[in-house]
């Protein structure tokens, strides 16, 4: 069997893209694939291996969100399959490796839900400082407190984010606005925004920091971050907050931090053990502490965030069929020619191997097809080039280019 076999290289029209939406994914994004002419379904739930491999049948585009997952058994039955889009943040369902083999492009969303997060970190900062939470439950208690003992305006005060990457300097931002003072610390060098201060080392951060805030990926190193040794360093009576990873906070370390009172509050919205399933019960070492606010990885979870991530996935997915656009693909290299500059357009997925674009051009230039723009990408094993042409490619040219020992996946794609 030929490459050529296997990857059918006549031109997909926007009317024939099928695609695949599953996991009640927010109708902005069917809506938006609809209006461009393509066929869409969109279904409640995830589907379970078996059922997927039935419905993947001829889908060009699937949608998906955390509990579908893209097995080599799921792709090997979806041979027309050109992406898949993870209308969520994380892509640990889907089997990159069998995707980026295959050719098969992979979005996500990783900055729709960064406003949400940063959002309910400023909220949780001004509730833990007017111990708001504890105030609440007294008054549903039929109790009246009415002290202005342990509340705080945050004015003027430092608030110390560890890890400045998308949600840490847009809560640095937004922090700054209400007036406190902020400083950070990353292992990368970060842009300070507005007036931030960079610190040096987490120790240097924790001395000065009325508030600490965690941002930090979930890279394995970050298992155990924060323990007794960096909340000891901690000022007496601040506040810690983790709307990051679960396993960079020891709880138990906190809850003792807490009793002790040195620590005056924390907000956790991550827990190293999470339930899997909405219902499952959860434990915590945090459960029935005063002043501490547990929320369940809603962090990200507002409906503008979802109605962001339907728009903008579903955004890259058309983008890829129709245009072979890859800007912030997981698994492809990037390459955005402008879309309205194709007229004839070739997109070639090949192994990255040295020579691969001088024999592409070399068999262009052989059938006398003239290229107006071409953009190579490569990223490990994955090399990508979307070349435009004046005049349409002949099936013999197309042919030969999928017959190619590299090629993974040639599309004709205007
Ligand atoms: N609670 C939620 O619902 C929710 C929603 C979205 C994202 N998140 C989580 O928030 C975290 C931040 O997200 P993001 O989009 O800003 O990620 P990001 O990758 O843009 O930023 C992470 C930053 O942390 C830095 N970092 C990593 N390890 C560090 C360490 N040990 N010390 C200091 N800096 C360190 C990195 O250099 C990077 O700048 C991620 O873990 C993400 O999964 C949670």
């Amino acid at each position: 069997m030929t490459s050529n076999d296997l990857f059918p290289t006549e031109r997909l029209a926007d009317a024939d893209v099928r695609v695949l939406l599953l996991e009640n994914i927010h109708t902005d994004g069917a809506e938006f694939l609809r209006a461009k002419g393509y066929q869409v379904e969109a279904l409640d739930g995830a589907l379970g291996e078996d059922d997927l491999i039935e419905a993947i049948k001829g889908v060009h585009l699937l949608g998906i969100r955390s509990t579908t997952y893209i097995t080599e058994k799921v792709l090997d039955a979806a041979p027309d399959l050109l992406a898949i889009g993870a209308f969520c943040i994380g892509t640990n369902q889907i089997d990159l490796e069998a995707t980026t083999a295959r050719g098969v492009a992979v979005f996500n969303a990783p900055y729709s839900n960064t406003r949400s997060v940063v959002e309910l970190a400023i909220a949780e900062i001004i509730s833990l400082a007017r111990r708001l939470n504890e105030k609440s439950t007294d008054m549903h208690n039929g109790v009246w407190n009415k002290s202005a003992a342990g509340s705080h305006e945050v004015r003027g005060r430092t608030l110390g984010i560890i890890g400045y990457g998308n949600i840490g300097s847009q809560l640095s931002v937004v922090a700054e606005a209400l007036g406190l003072k902020v400083v950070f610390y990353d292992i990368d060098d970060k842009l300070a925004l507005g007036n931030a201060r960079r610190c040096s080392t987490i120790e240097e951060l924790l001395e000065t920091s009325d508030v600490v805030s965690l941002h930090v990926d979930g890279r394995p190193g970050n298992a155990g971050l924060f323990g007794d040794e960096q909340m000891a360093l901690m000022k007496p009576r601040s506040l810690l907050l983790n709307l990051s990873r679960g396993i960079a906070v020891d709880t138990k370390a906190l809850r003792e931090h807490i009793e002790s009172g040195h620590i005056a509050g924390a907000a956790v919205d991550v827990f190293p053990i999470e339930p899997k399933r909405q219902g499952d019960p959860f434990e915590s070492d945090l459960q029935g502490l005063k002043n501490v606010i547990l929320t369940p990885h809603v962090g990200g979870s507002t409906e503008e965030a979802q109605q962001d991530i339907g728009r903008f996935v579903a955004s890259k997915l058309r983008s890829y069929a129709s245009f072979g656009g890859t800007s912030l693909s997981v698994n492809m290299p990037e390459i955005n020619l402008p879309a309205d500059a194709a007229k004839h357009r070739l997109a070639h997925v090949h192994r990255n191997a040295p020579g691969v674009l001088a024999t592409i051009n070399g068999l262009l230039g052989e059938h006398g097809v003239n290229i107006e723009a071409q953009s190579l990408a490569t990223r490990g094993e994955i090399g990508y080039v979307l070349t435009d042409v004046s005049a349409e490619v002949g099936s013999e040219v197309l042919t030969e280019l999928a017959d190619l020992p590299e090629t993974v996946r040639l599309r004709q794609l205007s």
